[in-house]
């Protein structure tokens, strides 16, 4: 038995574990930065240094599919195979790919949200969060979930891709379906076939969606993918692999940055009043949390050959979990990792966004929804705070990404 093995009482199975990791982190950390999640069979690797190096060495930790999908879950297998019948496959494209096929994909949507671009679409993210405000602001209260965190980033991706905003609580529905393989693996058959018509939904919305676009190009995303491949169009399972991406990637990971950081100052008022005495901590506010509670915890990897990490050995093709959220507290790196502190000096050196060739394609944009969200509700408010209990457990389980049931708020309005 390794130092990784020793038995700790904490399990990242334990959806208690899953709705507040950190004490298990803290753990972990403390014994050894990579580990082995027993029941799951899951390596863990949760230092700072080790994660760079993962995320940096696609050689040895493949982004393709590992065993842990479809092929030993008898549920999971009558889902994709149900899907390529009446759907599309998954094809396996972009996050799902190393390089040199992965710079195939990559290439195309490099384009798309550039700090430049991010930059000529900051007012329509501006607009559509003053739309948002506007519609609560007068009640001196909100549910900030329902009301800001899951519409803005919604309404801002479905209308970059061409699709109608209004239909942005749809197109969330199909993004909880599109994840539900990874987010709940012990689905029965029943709630499965539920989310697979979902999905089938969806696929077959987004298949019409890239018709019309192939007939006729427009200035959207979805023409601009439709359209870009130099190399040959891309085949419909492509289409549909990259869209399902950028629909979960667009919702879930952005609504989940802006109700943790409100949660994050709603619950710390001393911060909250240094942030709107110092208002050009904006920024700072913003990695720290992202920092501190990072909506995407962790991704999958896989060994492509036996390889040691920090004195343990993780075999050809054992499934990998880079854990970015508790890299993200690695005391080496971060004084105190459990303190919030928005005036931290270095809390952009954290890996919320991964790192290397699949960094977030969409970190500037993530980045800037978050920013202007929470200048205008600090320059349309006076103090915020938590309005009655926080649900509990308050994420829905999932053992990658940080779902927040809810968020009441009230405030005063500024005058
Ligand atoms: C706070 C918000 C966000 C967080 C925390 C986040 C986090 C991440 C992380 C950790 C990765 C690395 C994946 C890996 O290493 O396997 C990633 C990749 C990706 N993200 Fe984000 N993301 C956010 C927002 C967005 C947005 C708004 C979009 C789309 C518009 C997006 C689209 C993508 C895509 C397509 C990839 C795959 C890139 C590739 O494999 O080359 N993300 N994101």
């Amino acid at each position: 038995m390794t130092a990784a093995d020793t038995p700790l009482e904490l399990r990242l199975s334990d959806p208690h574990v899953q709705d507040d990791p950190f004490d298990y982190y803290a753990q972990r950390l403390g014994n050894c930065p990579v580990w082995h999640e027993e029941d799951v069979d899951l390596y863990v690797v949760g230092g700072m240094a080790e994660a760079r190096d993962a995320l940096n060495d696609s050689a040895t930790f493949s982004s393709a599919p590992a065993r842990r999908s479809a092929g030993v879950n008898p549920v999971a297998m009558a889902y994709v195979t149900a899907l390529a019948e009446r759907g599309w496959g998954r094809a396996v494209t972009l996050q799902r790919t190393d390089p040199p096929a992965h710079t195939r994909y990559r290439k195309v949507l490099n384009r798309v949200f550039t700090p430049g671009r991010v930059k000529q679409l900051t007012p329509g993210i501006e607009a559509i969060a003053n739309e948002l405000v506007d519609a609560f602001i007068h009640t001196g209260r909100c549910e900030f979930v329902a009301d800001l965190a899951l519409p803005l980033p919604g309404m801002f991706i479905a209308e970059q891709l061409g699709l109608d905003r209004s239909q942005y609580r749809m197109f969330r529905r199909w993004a909880e379906a599109m994840l539900c393989l990874a987010n709940r693996p012990d689905m029965t058959m029943e709630e499965a076939m539920a989310e697979l018509e979902v999905e089938l939904e969806a696929q077959h919305y987004l298949a019409a969606e890239c018709e019309k676009r192939r007939a006729e190009p427009s200035d959207d995303l979805i023409s601009l993918i439709v359209h870009a491949d130099s190399d040959g169009e891309f085949t419909m399972n492509e289409l549909q692999d990259l869209l399902h991406q950028l629909v979960t990637g667009g919702f879930e990971t952005t609504t989940g940055g802006l109700a943790t950081a409100m949660m994050l100052l709603a619950t710390h008022p001393d911060q909250q009043l240094l942030l709107r005495e110092q208002p050009q901590l904006l920024g700072n506010f913003v990695e720290e949390s992202l920092r501190f509670d990072s909506p995407v915890q962790g991704l999958w990897r896989k060994a492509t050959c036996p390889v040691q990490v920090a004195d343990v050995d993780i075999p050809k093709g054992a499934s990998v979990m880079v854990r970015f959220g508790a890299a993200n507290r690695d005391p080496l790196v971060f004084d105190d990792p459990a303190r919030f502190d928005i005036t931290r000096d270095n809390a952009h050196s954290h890996i919320a966004f991964g790192l290397g060739a699949h960094f977030c394609l969409g970190a500037a944009l993530a980045r800037q929804e978050m920013t202007t969200a929470f200048r205008i509700l600090l320059e349309r408010t006076d103090h915020i705070e938590l309005d009655g209990d926080l649900p509990s457990p308050l994420h829905e389980p999932s053992i990658f990404l940080r779902p927040m049931k809810a968020l009441p708020l009230r405030f005063l309005a500024s005058r």
